[in-house]
């Protein structure tokens, strides 16, 4: 695990002066180049993107390494020769079905409250949450692909949040107390597809700092602390996935992937309306713009079909993330396949909020690359929902490289011991 090495080995305070970031979409490889400012700041100096191919990539993950790595270099050379430098550092997201996100609580009860916590038994209750974590997973991925041993690999891992007694803290070393929880994000993925990232990456001569579960990266680049507090549903529609991930109490709870996006809507007007799938991708971009297209009422069946379809997806999806709580009153939109107005319209109907469990219906918000306060666009190409995810990616390169928590750290080291 070359890439996990490297993060793992990190120097403690290392900083990061210009990165990489790549998105390897089912429909799209984008790729930016930025810089991180000693304040922090984000600032992308170069963007570039290539469509891929139908064969290419199968619901949000590699299905023809080469072909990807030819499209992903096309994409890379755009941004760097607007950016004129190339950063030998990328981060990569990850995305599609089996990569599986949750959060995972521990509590503890200390026999001896009085003492204060070290920094072996914070060790010690991290180990215990990941190794919980990692046969969750394997559970849940051997039961979804149906083989009994796939190998598992932990892609990202991330402390959400800790408390003694209910007290909420940053760092529980040298606290006193009896009840102490931990609660760990985690996105684990078959080995198969974590490789393929991984030699996507070697293959573009370029240095994997780190790879990022999509849903995670969306979920933080707002940033502020109002919506990691309220919570948020986060809802990421690509070509081939649809992404959901939900913050509750201050967290990242859970991620979930669904195959479906705007590709789906594209194939079935070509299957309808009898048209090769380029032809049909113009007719649902124009429709979706408003502009005239032949046969209007058909294409309006077509895409209000499959976006009942969709949206059944969603629910399931969001029933499921729930677990019998109450769901938080804002959903975020980003993703090209929700520029098609059909889908938001879809999350804003009443009969959609009434079948799940929210206290209202939800405000249903589009992410727009300008809300981002963590980077700046100088190249004005990033423009809708569709450079939200790329730049997710590119603010965890900024987190990552700021000053490290005390917590993370000490899951890295955790993590290093365990050697996942
Ligand atoms: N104006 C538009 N109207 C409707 N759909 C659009 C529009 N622009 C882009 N799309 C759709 O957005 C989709 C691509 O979005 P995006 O680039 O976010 O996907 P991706 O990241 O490549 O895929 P994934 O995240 O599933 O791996 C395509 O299906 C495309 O048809
Ligand atoms: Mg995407």
């Amino acid at each position: 695990m070359a890439f996990w090495r490297r993060f793992l080995q990190r120097d403690e305070g290392e900083g990061l002066a210009a990165c990489t970031a790549l998105d390897v979409g089912t429909e799209f490889a984008k790729a930016l180049v930025f810089e991180i400012e000693p304040s922090g700041q984000g600032v992308v100096r170069g963007v570039g993107r290539k469509r891929q191919g139908l064969a290419h990539m199968q619901s949000g993950t590699v299905a023809d390494i080469a072909a990807v790595v030819d499209n992903c270099s096309v994409a890379l050379q755009e941004a760097e020769e607007m950016a004129g430098f190339r950063p030998s550092q990328v981060v990569i997201g990850i995305a599609g079905e089996l990569v599986k996100g949750f959060t995972t609580s521990h509590s503890q009860e200390r026999k001896r409250p009085d003492t204060p916590i070290t920094d072996a038994e914070l060790q010690r209750l991290i180990d215990g949450v990941q190794r919980e974590a990692l046969r969750d997973a394997e559970r849940a991925i051997t039961w979804e692909t149906g083989l009994p041993n796939v190998d598992v690999r932990l892609v990202h891992a991330a402390v959400t949040g800790a408390s003694i007694d209910g007290y909420a803290v940053t760092n529980p070393v040298g606290f006193q107390g009896r009840h102490v929880n931990i609660s760990i994000f985690n996105a684990f993925a078959p080995l198969v597809h974590l490789g393929a990232l991984q030699s996507v990456a070697s293959q573009l001569d370029l240095e994997l700092l780190a790879i990022v579960a999509e849903p995670y990266a969306v979920a933080r680049v707002l940033g502020g602390e109002q919506v990691q507090k309220a919570g948020a549903l986060f809802i990421d529609v690509g070509g081939g996935t649809t992404d959901v991930a939900l913050v509750r109490q201050g967290g990242i709870e859970g991620t979930r992937m669904f195959a479906l996006g705007g590709r789906a809507f594209t194939k079935s007007l070509a299957d309808r309306l009898d048209l090769p799938f380029s032809r049909a991708e113009q007719v649902k971009i124009d429709y979706s713009r408003g502009l005239p297209v032949d046969d209007a009422r058909t294409v309006e069946g077509v895409l209000s079909e499959d976006t009942a379809v969709w949206a059944a997806g969603v629910e399931l999806v969001l029933e499921e993330l729930a677990g019998g709580d109450l769901l938080p009153g804002r959903v975020y939109v980003c993703g090209g396949g929700s520029r098609l107005a059909h889908l938001v319209k879809a999350l804003r109907d009443e009969r959609f909020a009434k079948r799940l469990p929210f206290s209202r219906p939800p405000e249903v918000t589009i992410m727009e690359p300008g809300e981002i306060e963590a980077i700046v666009d100088t190249t004005k190409l990033l423009v809708d929902q569709q450079d939200v995810t790329p730049l997710g990616l590119a603010y965890q390169a900024i987190e990552m490289s700021s000053q490290e928590q005390p917590l993370d750290a000490a899951l890295r080291r955790v993590l290093r011991a365990m050697k996942v």
